[in-house]
């Protein structure tokens, strides 16, 4: 059984498969990458132990999800017990450290929701974010690198998504519209929906995971190397998925009526959750509900105009993938601001 918005792609859609393919090859960061990386790690590692000897360090976001490419910066969270102390303190300390230690552009950014240091390695020109105690993060990120284990299309789709939305201008939440973590959710999401299914509802099987980050609870399955085959009987192409993701956003989804929610593997109604109007800053008009955290809409700087935008370029891109004859380059050209 295929409902109607699943049937409608051109018969040729297979023939740009490969050349997906090839580009998800070229987006994945290479070895060299990944060394270097590490470095920034243990070089980080040996500036803050100086100073706080019991603070354990843990990657966090792209760089530890599986779903950072070459371009991704590198996300750090520093465990530690911080006493009478206050986070912006200990942030204000860590630069000072972290400027002594030659580590270049050295900034504390602590007006934000979640502050950080922000600061360049000048060994790999790599920039770094780090902040403290967001565990919630780090359980976040864990649970995205589980599902990229269960059904290697996930991994293809989203690189491919995110490079799209990096040259069209909108994975850019300062300006209103996604992050790349949103953008993985959407991902994820729409896998869970397919008929059959690509992906499994991890939060709604049995726990054999459970983090409580200050009351609250992130728990779900994650012996996910008991779910390879999961996705199996589902033989969409990349190709065919990709289109159908971008068709799925620009015509299908019900932005008025719905939450998406990878928590419960389907969409919930903004009714329920309360997300019918404007709150404080959050206007709720595209609801990304994070799986753990889950008052938190992910889509909440998304504004009139910026889901006006979201919305055609997801018609652009499967319109794009529906009629051209070379989608695979169409699909990318860079958003022009000045026009
Ligand atoms: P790139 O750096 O673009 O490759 O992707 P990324 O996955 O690292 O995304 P980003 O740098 O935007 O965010 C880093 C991580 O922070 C995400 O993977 C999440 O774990 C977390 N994160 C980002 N935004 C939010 C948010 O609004 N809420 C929560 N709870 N976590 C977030
Ligand atoms: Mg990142």
């Amino acid at each position: 059984r295929t409902s109607r918005w699943q049937v409608e792609c051109r018969h040729d859609i297979d023939t740009f498969t490969p050349g997906f393919l090839a580009m998800y090859e070229s987006l994945k960061p290479s070895e060299e990458h990944k060394t270097k990386q590490q470095q920034l790690v243990d070089s980080l590692t040996k500036s803050v132990s100086k100073e706080w000897p019991d603070a354990r360090l843990h990657l966090y976001g792209s760089s530890a999800n599986s779903f950072g490419t070459s371009h991704s910066d590198v996300d750090v969270c520093l465990e530690m017990e911080i006493g009478t102390e206050s986070t912006v303190e200990i942030l204000l300390k860590l630069a000072d450290v972290l400027r002594t230690d030659s580590f270049d552009n050295v900034e504390a950014i602590t007006g934000a929701r979640v502050p950080i240091v922000r600061m360049s390695d000048p060994e790999s020109g790599f920039s770094c974010d780090i902040c403290i105690n967001n565990l919630l993060a780090v359980a976040n990120t864990k649970l995205l690198k589980d599902y990229a284990q269960i059904d290697q299309r996930l991994l293809q789709l989203a690189f491919l998504v995110k490079h799209w939305a990096k040259l069209r201008g909108v994975n850019e939440t300062y300006r209103g519209t996604l992050s790349s973590y949103a953008y993985v959710l959407m991902c994820i999401h729409f896998l869970q929906l397919r008929e059959p299914k690509s992906l499994p509802c991890l939060q709604a099987m049995e726990h054999t995971y459970t983090m409580n980050v200050h009351g609250t609870e992130c728990a779900y399955f994650d012996k996910v190397h008991q779910l390879q085959d999961f996705g199996a009987e589902n033989k969409e192409s990349i190709a065919e998925l990709l289109w159908a993701f971008f068709h799925y956003w620009a015509f299908h989804h019900n932005y008025k009526r719905d939450v998406i929610s990878v928590r419960i593997g389907n969409t919930i109604s903004r009714k329920q959750k309360n997300w019918t109007a404007r709150i404080g800053n959050d206007r709720h008009l595209m609801c990304i509900e994070d799986p753990f955290e889950t008052d938190h809409d992910l889509g909440r700087g998304v504004d009139r105009q910026t889901i006006r935008i979201l919305r055609e370029e997801f018609e652009r891109a499967a319109t794009m993938l529906q009629y051209d004859d070379d989608p695979c380059v169409t699909l990318f050209e860079p958003y022009d601001y000045e026009n």
